[in-house]
């Protein structure tokens, strides 16, 4: 039987920060402080050296071949679906598909699922707070089957309005998707709570998991999702590659998405049969490199222990919510207090745009997004049209948002002259 791997007991950032090789270099001749972990992390060297080890030692195509390269990677490659089933509790490996990132796994569903269930009047439910990617799948499906598209709304500090769960989630309810985070305020979501009530009327429901699969331990089974989308990318695995959950049944009773090579099982002039699970979704040769890696991701993400990756971000956050208190003028956004809620913070400089923001905090050496973040709607809502956005993971520090804060007193002092 192969060694339980070692959990560490407390996540340690700056032990952590040894792994990534990136924090080695200087941005504008200062160190490098990383915190646009929402948008992409870095990847510490067990990642990059499982690509370069891919590629010197085992690079050969996918089930297609009997010589030992091809199934050397084969067996890696179906390793890694074994390491995602187990990271998110799946039953079986065959309902973890591998996709490119969260965006396809959500257009899987609305293509390989939508498009063959839903019926002219169908209703969709989503938040007011998703991303673009949990929005526009649903739009196309509007447009070609004639449904319509519903919002949950949030209050001003960003939590659902989960007092309009009854009255939107009806019987008319056909799918029901839900962020499981953030990726503007960080709310966290009670995502069991909404799948209850979508379960209730006999809606599919699909979690869209990209912002909280990197930072919270999470169980399928438990949650009791149809759906579950996630992009490696977030989580140290290379860009490229992402997976989708899906139930079993609910794959099997699916048509494939994409249709060619490996998602068959035989071929005739007439017609095709379709592969078993998760094949059947993985048509034409996969991104196999950055799969396997994947897996490595996730080896390093348990073997630092998805419990103590919340302990620590939650620390970070309760810090940084009280930073930022010193700060005049600056406008947060997102739930006041530190509960249930990720370290992303979003905020905006009163009379400063937030990519001059960002601009000046780059020329100190420090990562932040601007802009709509993709969430448009939510934008919308909460009256804004942009924000800096500083997001945090497993390396960062105290010491890193108290260079933020100082940093944006700076930009203030600067902006303000
Ligand atoms: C909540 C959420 N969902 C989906 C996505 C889409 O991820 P990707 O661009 O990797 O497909 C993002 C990306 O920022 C996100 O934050």
């Amino acid at each position: 039987m192969a060694a339980k791997p070692e959990v560490c007991k407390e996540l340690n950032p700056t032990q952590v920060r040894k792994d990534f090789p990136i924090f080695e270099r200087t941005i504008h001749g200062k160190p490098l402080i990383y915190l646009d972990n929402a948008a992409t992390t870095q990847r510490p060297r067990q990642v990059i050296d499982c690509l370069k080890n891919f590629y010197e030692h085992m690079n050969a195509n996918v089930h297609r071949a009997v010589h030992t390269l091809s199934y050397e990677a084969s067996c890696a490659y179906e390793e890694a679906h074994k390491k995602v089933a187990k990271f998110i509790g799946a039953k079986s490996w065959r309902e973890v598909v591998f996709t490119r990132n969260a965006t396809e796994s959500m257009n899987v569903v609305a293509y390989a699922w939508g498009l063959q269930h839903l019926q002219p009047d169908d209703e969709i439910v989503v938040t007011i707070m998703e991303h673009h990617s949990d929005i526009v799948p649903w739009f196309m499906l509007r447009k070609m089957k004639n449904i319509s598209v519903k919002f949950i709304d949030v209050d001003d500090q960003g939590h659902l309005r989960l007092d309009q769960l009854k009255t939107l989630i009806t019987l008319k309810t056909k799918l029901v998707g839900i962020t499981h985070a953030s990726n503007v305020l960080g709310t966290i979501n009670p995502v069991e709570e909404i799948i209850a009530q979508a379960k209730k009327v006999g809606a599919v429901t699909l979690i869209d998991a990209a912002q909280s699969a990197p930072h919270i331990p999470i169980d399928v089974q438990k949650l009791g999702c149809d759906f579950l989308a996630v992009s490696g990318h977030k989580m140290l695995a290379p860009t490229g590659i992402g997976f989708l959950y899906g139930r079993k049944e609910m794959l099997e009773a699916m048509n494939p998405f994409l249709h060619g090579g490996d998602m068959i099982n035989t071929v005739t002039t007439e017609s095709a049969t379709f592969n078993e699970l998760p094949w059947k979704f993985e048509a034409g040769t996969p991104s196999i490199a950055d799969g396997i890696a994947l897996g490595v991701a996730i080896d390093y993400l348990t073997n630092l222990g998805l419990e103590n990756i919340y302990q620590h971000e939650q620390k970070l956050l309760e810090y940084a919510l009280d930073k930022f208190e010193e700060l005049d003028g600056v406008q947060l956004y997102g739930p006041h207090s530190a509960v249930n809620r990720l370290a992303v913070l979003s905020f905006n400089l009163e009379g400063v745009h937030p990519h001059d923001v960002a601009s000046h905090l780059d020329s100190e050496g420090i990562a932040v997004r601007s802009g709509h973040h993709c969430a448009q709607p939510l934008m919308h809502r909460l009256g804004m049209d942009n924000t800096a956005r500083a997001s945090c993971y497993i390396y960062n520090t105290e010491d890193e948002i108290d260079a933020l804060v100082e940093a944006l007193k700076r930009a203030q002092k600067l902006f303000r002259r």
